[in-house]
């Protein structure tokens, strides 16, 4: 039986250069989908997997991602004084218990990996959980709970896995199966944005991960992988012929890449469908849109 994640590195120091102009002034991860900031979904996946330390990797120009985790004494009060009790009810879910929340800074954007290794000082000798805000997962039982209980049987190092369709396979990190379990695929190898001639299988990693303290020490060695920059699937690759290995999780869910820009419109689609005050409208306002595309085609 594995040591409890309690703790999550959100790496959140991109540049975020898919969302220009947007992005110039504010984070990314503080768009929103419907009424929330991307971040606020990656917290409350996080909390419901037993999550109780948070740590952001960030770099210059994510204030506001700061200010989001604080509390907000004059519009608590004004809610207050009108009655909102509802409105103070949504606020209270961004609010952070003090000592919950730690910032590392990124100085320089040198990869995801690097990201990681930056907060290694906050990690202990236990296995932590990795979250990629800009990845959205809409599940009933939310993705990296489903990890934290198959990672409870399996112990090493998990990766977030999805079937992609075989011509955008080398958009991804993906895996080679040594062994596949169905739900669980023991991983053989693991290489980031292969060519589509060298991909080893369609099956690619989604931005959540349970890792354990034995990365930190292979970031240590800041190898550059594709694209120059420092991957941290190289440094879970390391670990694949390890005593503990490295398993993929095929989730159950939908995922949404919330860092491009038709993953963004297909999410907030979707989830303004998932709400009941607006499903009608919205609905009512799709399916006028595709009658007209219809016929004037
Ligand atoms: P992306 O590859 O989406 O890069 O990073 P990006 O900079 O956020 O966005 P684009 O491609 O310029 O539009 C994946 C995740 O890794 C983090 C990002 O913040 C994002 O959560 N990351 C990436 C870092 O924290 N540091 C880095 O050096 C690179």
């Amino acid at each position: 039986m594995s040591k409890k994640v309690t703790k999550a590195i959100f790496p959140v120091a991109g540049l975020g250069t898919r969302f220009l102009p947007a992005t110039k002034s504010i984070p990314k991860e503080i768009m929103t989908l419907v009424d929330r900031p991307l971040i606020q979904y990656a917290i409350d996946e996080a909390r419901a997997a037993g999550i109780k330390e948070f740590i952001f990797v960030t770099s210059r120009g994510k204030g506001a991602l700061e200010d989001y985790f604080d509390h907000s004494p004059v519009l608590e009060q004004e809610l207050r004084k009108k009655g909102k009790d509802q409105l103070m009810e949504v606020l209270k879910n961004t609010n952070m218990e003090s000592g919950a929340i730690a910032y590392m800074r990124q100085h320089k954007a040198l990869g995801l990996g690097h990201a990681v290794w930056c907060a290694r000082r906050l990690i202990g000798n236990e296995p932590f959980a990795v979250i990629l805000p800009d990845d959205v997962i809409a599940a009933e039982k939310p993705c990296l709970q489903q990890m934290v209980e198959a990672h409870a049987e399996t112990g090493g190092c998990m990766v977030a896995a999805m079937e992609v369709p075989p011509e955008k396979a080398s958009a991804y990190g993906l895996l080679d199966v040594a062994e596949d379990q169905g739900q669980i695929v023991k991983v053989g190898g693991m290489v980031e944005k292969p060519k589509l001639e060298d991909a080893p299988s369609n099956l690619a990693v989604i931005g959540r991960y349970i890792l354990t303290p034995k990365i930190l020490n292979n970031l240590n060695k800041k190898h550059k992988g594709t694209g120059g920059e420092i991957q941290l699937t190289d440094a879970i690759a390391e670990e694949i012929n390890g005593d503990e290995g490295v398993f993929g999780y095929r989730f159950n869910g939908e995922r949404f890449d919330c860092g491009s820009k038709a993953g963004f419109l297909q999410a907030t689609v979707a989830f303004g469908l998932a709400r009941d005050e607006l499903r009608t409208e919205l609905w009512d306002y799709l399916q006028d849109l595709v009658a007209s595309e219809k016929a004037a085609q």
